[in-house]
């Protein structure tokens, strides 16, 4: 099995701490390993170094590099895309450096992850990627089923269908519906969220990505130095609009450890320890009559009184004060920045 490692979106939901230029893949949320280290550790339990291709732009190659050396996992493949595309033409890259440049059987597992999620524990993920890569070698394209607890837009939605081995057949895949939407699925009740991880083989990729991605597909199959040319060409869409939305070969694993893709500064606060007062404290803290809040500093005092329900998150030059259960609304808040100049 080969790991793919998507690590080169530049998400901006955790601004003010993540930019463009520190994504949430690079984020050290408990002040030691990033996202991206933790994902690369997870599969070093799995795989052998040079198994593993992390798929970035130039921007980041530095970063990436520095990290895969830390974790000691140096003879990891790095691929720098030529422009960023989404996923579907990243995912599509990185399949056509493994047929090229890795000479990978095209009957091999390719297991395709993103680099800023947490999931535990390793033994319930250990288990369900063998499982995967078993799936993907009989032709499926497998995905991991998340119970869904709220209607979420921002994730794809799985509709199970008849059970299969280690799971379902998947009757439709909706990526990122509208609230209504996501409300009628969470109510039918035999819907998942998609995680973001996507397990296949290189016959089973290429051929769907020649039924419903031609103009992908034409690009790939011209051979490694024509993708790496005309690169720009590639249609930009991620890889849950491109085929798992329209292959009738995907497959889903329910995921039953602990998954989460933080999204957002609440998910943050849900995942870190906390003190007696439920509140989530990182970096320099003085809270006082602070209960269920979420203080984050980096380089500054942060001294809270009497606050209830607050996210606080200090950087050098942003102070985010937002209220608990809002943070999605970050997103517009970096557009209204950008729009402002
Ligand atoms: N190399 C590369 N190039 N990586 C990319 C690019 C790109 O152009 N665009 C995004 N990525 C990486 C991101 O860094 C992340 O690790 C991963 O690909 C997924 O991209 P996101 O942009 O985070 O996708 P999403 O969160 O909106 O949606 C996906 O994940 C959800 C779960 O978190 C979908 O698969 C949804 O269906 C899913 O529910
Ligand atoms: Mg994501």
């Amino acid at each position: 099995m080969k790991v793919i490692i998507l690590a080169g979106g530049g998400g901006t939901r955790l601004f003010p701490l993540s930019r463009k230029c520190l994504p949430k893949q690079f984020l050290k949320l408990d002040n030691k390993d990033s996202l991206l280290t933790r994902t690369v550790q997870r599969f070093l339990e799995i795989v052998k170094p040079n198994d593993i291709v992390v798929v970035t732009n130039e921007a980041y190659f530095f970063h990436v590099k520095s990290e895969l050396i830390a974790c000691g996992a140096e003879k990891a493949h790095i691929l720098l895309e030529p422009a960023a595309r989404n996923t579907a033409p990243a995912i599509g890259l990185a399949v056509r450096y493994c047929m090229d440049l890795l000479d990978v059987p095209p009957t091999e597992a390719l297991f395709v992850t993103p680099a800023d999620h947490v999931i535990e524990p390793q033994a319930t993920f250990k288990a369900a990627v063998r499982h995967s890569a078993e799936m993907a070698e009989k032709g499926y394209i497998v995905t991991f089923g998340i119970l869904p607890d709220k209607p979420e837009t921002g994730y794809g939605y799985i509709q199970a269908g008849e059970p299969c081995q280690y799971g379902f057949r998947v009757d439709s895949f909706r990526e990122k519906p509208d609230l209504a939407t996501a409300e009628s699925y969470l109510a039918a009740g035999n819907y998942y969220w998609n995680s973001g991880m996507f397990v296949f083989t290189l016959n089973c990729i290429m051929e769907e990505l020649q039924r419903h991605q031609p103009a992908i597909y034409n690009l790939l199959a011209a051979g490694w130095e024509e993708v790496i040319d005309r690169f720009d060409e590639m249609p930009k869409i991620s890889i849950d609009y491109a085929v798992a939305e329209k292959s009738d070969k995907v497959i889903t694993i329910p995921f039953t450890g602990y998954w989460n893709d933080i999204g957002s500064w609440d998910s943050i606060y849900d995942i870190l320890p906390k003190d007696e007062q439920g509140n989530g404290l990182q970096g320099d803290c003085l809270p006082i009559d602070c209960t269920n809040s979420l203080l984050l500093g980096r380089s500054r005092l942060i001294a809270g009184i009497g606050l209830e329900d607050v996210l606080v998150v200090e950087t050098d030059d942003v102070i985010l004060v937002a209220k608990k259960g809002e943070s999605q609304k970050v997103k517009d808040l970096v557009e209204t920045l950008k729009i402002q100049g």
